[in-house]
């Protein structure tokens, strides 16, 4: 357990990125309420996260970690998690295929509420109010009364992350996620990319693998893993209050889990020396993330990671780069260099979405697919000469037809990112781009493998 830590010692921290809650005693109500509240994740799950990140760790697994850059109270709907989910299967069945590695999914879901802004306030035609920071703090209708901290959102996101992650549980056990649903995994709106072709064909192949299996007496009756799948989420660990009022100590080992989600990260904005987010994360027992971006400096991570995981624990750190596709192989050869030399364990996973954000004429954010696809491959390029695993991807994506990032085989056009731009926050991927995404990775881990291959 970590010294000197208790869930409230961020509280003597510096704090960035938090609301300022105008009414202190509905704070703490909200704060009371959700502390009664059972936990969403069991501590045992997040220790088996642990595990399985580890093999990640190791080189033997993949880590596939996607969804929502902001849940919305509005968007809330079956279809939506359903949707996104089975991007991710379809994302996971073609790595895992292709590279025959298992493949850790871990969604942005269920708590992927609160959002850091660049800016406290906002200007539209000469009227300034606070910044929108995300549906767990307050409104994203531009209105003064909107943009007011409101504590009981925070009950409401509780409530939404339940019922997601019930449903999540339900796909995940409950037959949705049965490797022999292959073929039904497919979104009708992809029938143009060449892509969704590609996948059936890939769909083939593992149904025939399957009846091959099964005539030899290996079934999902036989082998139920093969009926289910491990599903695990994670969010941004930002609104500190939310996430103290849902860290309990665990009755088998006494150590504390942050029981919101099964993996926590922080973000590039919060992850600076002597935060109070990184003091929150240090004492939680589940495995966690931290984004790296272009400022963080070599030592400046090296000493993070001592304080995050000072018993040098396998699989509980991931690192998660984030430099822009210009940037990445210049500045990332130095963290790894030194996070290898002093031998700490860690997942290294690519976001390349938050360095390619660009403005498009008419105004829209947006990610070129392009650059996001460049990126991912300098992530690959740099470990290769490393000799290190380019073990995951982070990125933001849904099952919808959005159109909020632009190219693709079913090319988005900057004229077309109005048609269905939802996102409550970042631009992401929509289904036929994530697809996509899965068969760039898995070409580059097949050529990792080869080259390991080679090397044994
Ligand atoms: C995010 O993941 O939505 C995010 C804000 O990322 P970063 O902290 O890397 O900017
Ligand atoms: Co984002």
């Amino acid at each position: 357990m970590a010294a000197n830590w208790a869930p409230d010692s961020w509280t003597t921290h510096e704090a960035r990125q938090l609301p300022q809650y105008p009414d202190t005693a509905a704070l703490t109500a909200a704060t009371d309420t959700l502390g009664s509240f059972p936990p969403l994740v069991f501590a045992g799950e997040a220790r088996n996260l642990t595990a399985d990140l580890a093999k990640v760790a190791a080189g033997k697994a993949f880590l596939l970690q996607g969804g929502d850059c902001a849940e919305s109270f509005h968007e809330h709907s079956a279809n939506n998690i359903r949707d996104t989910f089975r991007v991710i299967l379809q994302m996971a069945v073609v790595l895992t295929y292709a590279s025959k590695l298992p493949v850790v999914k871990l969604g942005r879901m269920a708590g992927q509420f609160a959002k850091p802004r660049s800016t406290d306030t906002e200007t539209i035609d000469g009227v300034e109010l606070p910044s929108y920071r995300g549906d767990n703090v307050n409104d994203i209708a531009f209105t003064p009364e909107g943009r007011i901290p409101d504590p009981q959102r925070m009950v409401r996101a509780y409530s939404q992350s339940a019922a997601t992650l019930n449903l999540l549980r339900a796909f995940a056990s409950g037959g949705y996620a049965n490797l022999h649903q292959v073929h039904r995994w497919t979104h009708d709106f992809m029938g143009r990319s060449p892509w969704s072709k590609k996948y059936a064909e890939t769909a083939d192949r593992i149904g025939e693998a399957l009846e091959f299996m099964a005539a030899c007496g290996i079934d999902p009756e036989t082998v139920p893993q093969l009926a289910q799948t491990q599903f695990y989420t994670s969010h941004e660990a930002l609104l500190l209050p939310y996430e103290q009022a849902l860290t309990r100590q665990d009755s088998l080992t006494g150590d504390w889990y942050d029981t919101s989600a099964h993996f926590l990260w922080i973000g590039d904005r919060t992850r600076f020396e002597g935060s109070a987010h990184v003091e929150f994360l240090r004492g939680i027992g589940n495995p966690i993330g931290v984004k790296c971006g272009p400022t963080l400096e070599p030592d400046v991570l090296l000493r993070m990671l001592d304080t995050l995981n000072p018993g040098r624990i396998p699989g509980r750190m991931t690192l998660i780069t984030r430099y822009g596709y210009d940037k990445i192989e210049a500045a990332l050869p130095r963290l790894v260099r030194a996070v290898t030399r002093e031998g700490h364990p860690v997942v290294w996973s690519c976001d390349p979405m938050h360095g390619n954000v660009v403005k498009a004429a008419n105004g829209y954010k947006t990610r070129p697919f392009d650059r996001i696809l460049a990126e991912v491959r300098g992530f690959f390029a740099v470990h290769r000469a490393e000799g290190t695993h380019a073990g995951g991807i982070h990125a933001e994506m849904t099952g919808q037809n959005v159109t909020e990032c632009t190219g693709g085989a079913v090319d988005v056009t900057e004229q077309s990112l109005a048609d269905r731009y939802h996102t409550h926050c970042d631009p992401r991927l929509n289904a036929g781009q994530s697809l996509e995404l899965a068969f760039l990775l898995a070409e580059m881990l097949n050529a990792e493998m080869a080259e390991r291959r080679k090397a044994a």
